[in-house]
């Protein structure tokens, strides 16, 4: 981990693992970006969790383009800081045919992080899981605080994840 304080965002590169067994570096900064009020952050992936189609305020959140996002695995966004267990959480969920929900800290493009309490909610045809529907809202500072504990302690219990 490469630590710098340069200007008022203090940064690391770090090493994403991906459940796959994937990874990539990352730029990580502290620098936050506040949900924009009364916005629904929203987007569709197909049952893998490849991004079909997302809203404008998606793609002002996230930092990538629309061209970008369409097409990526939402494991694009992301952050070191959440625990493996919260996504195997959210996939056993949606692959039993329920709605997940659960606070989220997203990684952006240039490194800066966002928080959400998102919903996810499988499509099913014929019984049949065909895709998945992201809908994310604003949450409030004491959930966010509350979140940011629970997952530091999971992530501290679990060393690597
Ligand atoms: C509809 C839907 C929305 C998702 N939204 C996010 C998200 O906003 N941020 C995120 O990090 N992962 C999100 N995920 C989970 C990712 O698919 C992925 O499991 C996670 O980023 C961890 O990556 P990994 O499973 O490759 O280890 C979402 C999954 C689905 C099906």
């Amino acid at each position: 981990m490469n630590m710098s304080s340069e200007g008022a965002a203090r940064s690391y590169t770090t090493t994403i693992h991906y459940y796959d067994g994937s990874s990539r570096e990352a730029l990580v900064t502290d620098q936050e970006t506040v949900f924009p009020r009364g916005e629904l952050i929203v987007s569709q992936t197909d049952a893998r969790g490849i991004i079909t189609t997302c809203n404008d305020a998606f793609v002002l959140m996230s930092g990538y383009s629309k061209e970008e996002l369409i097409g990526a695995p939402h494991s694009i966004l992301r952050h070191p800081d959440m625990p493996a267990v919260a996504f195997a959480d959210l996939w056993e969920t949606v692959q039993a045919g329920k709605r997940w929900h659960g606070y989220v800290k997203n990684l952006r493009k240039d490194g800066g992080f966002y928080w959400v309490h998102a919903v996810v909610i499988p499509k099913i045809r014929d019984g049949v899981i065909i895709g998945h529907t992201s809908v994310r809202r604003e949450p409030s500072r004491e959930k966010i605080a509350e979140a940011a504990a629970a997952y530091a302690e999971l992530r501290a219990k679990r060393g690597m994840d």
